[in-house]
């Protein structure tokens, strides 16, 4: 799976800033067609996304197109708009039921049959972010076509009626449940958006947070917030080299014979093992080992 540690976002309808995220070396960019665009520029946004899958090279960046929710009578006509184009995936927003995938699901895979294309070469993305789909993350995140959940703040908030706080903590159940769910299924974990784009302070905080919860990535919304979001999820030369020493210790410690042994001062054993190798993996997927 590609690296997602940010995923920005523009309007699909804006092609200065399509442009200009191809300069910003983001690992993902997501052209939306859904909240971040009018109603009434639907159609350009479409039409916007296509030529730009057509005409841009968007080198090391994934390219990603977010469709509207199904049901919102948009999702078809924007999916069919790009579809032909082979993005390298489709993020579907509002998620609430296994249903909602499988229509997702069937209309990327008769696409890639019709093309020719590998099965699975498209990928898919979906926005939880609502109170049923949080309910429902058991069997949303069972899907086979997934890569990844997307975690939206703003609408989940909206949704059951809470007041955002800079800390979040109306948010915790959620996240973590997020986090969970796509632990048990193998996916990746993408976090709320910091919408202060000018508090750099404030989104490292966030960020380093999401990442410590076991998030995989977040997303961001504007060019300010690229880098300091990447190096909260690429695990820092200290963690990899307290990683490393905890692997090597460990493997000589069984040979002795233990299954807990003291480093530092601080007890290991097989769980502890676990997480420093998912520290390596991490580091490995950033590019960064
Ligand atoms: N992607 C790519 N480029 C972006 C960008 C984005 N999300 N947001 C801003 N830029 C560009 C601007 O075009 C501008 O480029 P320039 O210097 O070449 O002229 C530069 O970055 C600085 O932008 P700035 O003036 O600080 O911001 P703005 O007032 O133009 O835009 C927002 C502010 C919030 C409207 C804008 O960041 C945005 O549209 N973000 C994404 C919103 C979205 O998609 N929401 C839905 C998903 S949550
Ligand atoms: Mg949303």
């Amino acid at each position: 799976m590609p690296s997602r540690r940010a995923l920005l976002y523009m309007p699909g309808d804006d092609w200065k800033k399509i442009t200009k995220s191809l300069t910003l070396g983001v690992d993902c960019i997501c052209m939306d067609m859904e909240d971040g665009v009018a109603v009434n520029r639907k159609a350009e946004a479409r039409t916007t996304i296509a030529r730009a899958l057509q005409e841009l090279d968007f080198g090391k960046s994934e390219k990603l197109a977010r469709i509207n929710s199904v049901g919102s009578g948009w999702e078809r006509d924007d999916i069919d708009a790009v579809l032909p184009f082979h993005p390298d995936g489709i993020v579907i927003p509002k998620i609430e039921s296994l249903d909602q995938i499988e229509w997702g699901s069937k209309i990327i895979e008769s696409a890639e049959l019709k093309f020719g294309w590998r099965i699975s070469s498209v990928r898919m993305l979906v926005g939880v972010e609502t109170a049923k789909g949080i309910l429902n993350l058991k069997e949303i995140a069972s899907h086979p076509r997934l890569d990844g959940i997307i975690f939206g703040g703003e609408d989940f908030a909206a949704s059951i009626g809470a007041r955002r706080t800079r800390d979040a903590s109306e948010l915790l159940y959620a996240r973590q449940a997020v986090v969970t769910a796509c632990a048990a299924y193998g996916l990746q974990a993408i976090d709320i958006v910091y919408i202060d784009f000018k508090d750099a302070d404030g989104l490292r905080a966030e960020a380093e947070q999401g990442a410590g919860f076991g998030f995989s990535g977040k997303q961001v919304i504007h060019p300010n917030q690229v880098q300091v979001t990447q190096e909260a999820f690429t695990p820092s030369d200290a963690a990899i080299a307290e990683a490393r020493r905890i692997v090597e210790t460990f493997e000589a410690s069984q040979k002795e014979g233990k299954g807990a042994f003291a480093l530092d001062g601080k007890m290991i054993d097989m769980p502890l093992l676990k997480n420093a190798q998912k520290v390596l993996e991490r580091a490995r997927a950033a590019g960064n080992l």
